[in-house]
């Protein structure tokens, strides 16, 4: 089995990967691109220092390495309030959650990554803690159970998923603010990997960080990783300028082809094409003709080839486009293909 996790390109984040903190923007002014969500975020926090309350519940949807951890610290920085960083599977029980939330203090943030995989019954406490700031705990067992309410400080939950369709709708309903964040355009991309290099203190020369934007996938996350590697590369086969011909070089040996692809990717679009005769096919037959998890297809892997246009999602199941024959050197074969809808 691949091991998608390992692959450079890889959005989400690896165990190995420190330095972050330093790379991390600490305020909404240093934060670049996304400015629809900054414009947003920044009347949110206004609104919440002017009435001298918490701010309102966030919920940060988008595929991952986009920044919504970084948005989450950005915003307990701005509000200067504390932050409490969790995640849907770590909070196994529901006491686990009480215990989190009782220990909260007035203005406190909770930040709830991966919340779609809260329990159920963890839910069921979110909900009243949420809306009314309240905590139900049930005391006893069998007949002579009762339950009590304890009330918490006003808090801000802001939770974080790549997946909203699996977010259910009660939990949906108590954010006040539900904010998606896209892929990076080139520009921004640019200037996040300027950054990037300013503080690693490597020279990178504007062609370098160009080929380094244009193969990130639209991925912050993905570029600071590709940086990284690149300057290795620099420094051991080169003078340690990140020049355009040093990065391409470096990312060629990395398997990161011009578009941000790589093996995974390509293995993808190949299957459907070689395979299945350019689809439709199912999401999980791709992903068990290639010995991959769904999950990392759906959440990983697909999302880029949709942005690119690679892919198209239809009701019988994904379709390789003419763009993908193109970009793999095979020959467009493909009869008519059926209409298309969004999921
Ligand atoms: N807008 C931005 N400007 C500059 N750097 C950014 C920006 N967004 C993210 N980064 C950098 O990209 C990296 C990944 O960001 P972050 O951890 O916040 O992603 P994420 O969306 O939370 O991902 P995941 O969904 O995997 O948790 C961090 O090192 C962060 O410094
Ligand atoms: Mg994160």
């Amino acid at each position: 089995m691949t091991d998608a996790i390992n692959r450079t390109v890889s959005p989400q984040k690896s165990p190995a990967e420190t330095g972050e903190l330093e790379i991390r923007p600490r305020t909404l002014e240093e934060v670049i691109g996304q400015d629809q969500v900054r414009s947003n975020l920044k009347i949110l926090i206004g609104a919440a220092k002017k009435r001298g309350e918490a701010m309102d519940h966030v919920l940060f949807y988008g595929p991952p390495g986009l920044g919504k951890t970084t948005l989450a610290h950005v915003l307990a920085n701005e509000m200067g309030v504390n932050i409490k960083v969790t995640s849907g599977p770590a909070i196994e029980r529901a006491g686990d959650l009480a215990a989190i939330l009782s220990n909260l203090r007035a203005g406190d943030i909770l930040f709830i990554d991966e919340i779609h995989r809260l329990g159920r019954a963890v839910e069921e406490i979110l909900y009243p803690a949420m809306e009314d700031f309240a905590l139900d705990i049930v005391i006893g067992k069998g007949p002579a159970a009762r339950s009590i309410r304890l009330s918490l400080p006003r808090f801000t939950v802001i939770g974080a998923t790549t997946r909203l369709a699996l977010v259910t709708a009660p939990l949906r309903a108590r954010f006040g603010a539900l904010y998606r964040l896209d892929f990076y355009d080139l520009s921004a991309m640019r200037k996040i990997i300027d950054r990037g290099a300013g503080v690693l203190g490597v020279a990178a020369e504007e062609d370098g960080i160009q080929e380094i934007a244009t193969r990130a996938r639209g991925t912050p996350r993905v570029a600071l990783r590709l940086l990284r590697r690149v300057r290795d590369f620099a420094q051991v086969r080169a003078d340690g300028r990140i020049t355009g011909q040093v990065t391409r070089q470096a990312l060629d040996l990395l398997n990161v082809d011009p578009s941000g692809l790589d093996d995974v990717d390509r293995k993808v679009l190949s299957t459907i094409i070689e395979k299945y005769n350019g689809g439709p096919v199912g999401l999980n037959t791709i992903a068990a003709s290639i010995s991959e998890e769904p999950d990392t297809i759906m959440d990983v892997v697909e999302p880029y080839l949709l942005q690119l246009g690679f892919l198209d999602r239809t009701p019988q199941g994904r379709i390789a486009t003419a763009r993908a024959y193109h970009h793999l050197g095979l020959p467009y074969t493909a009869k008519t293909q059926p209409t298309l809808f969004e999921e």
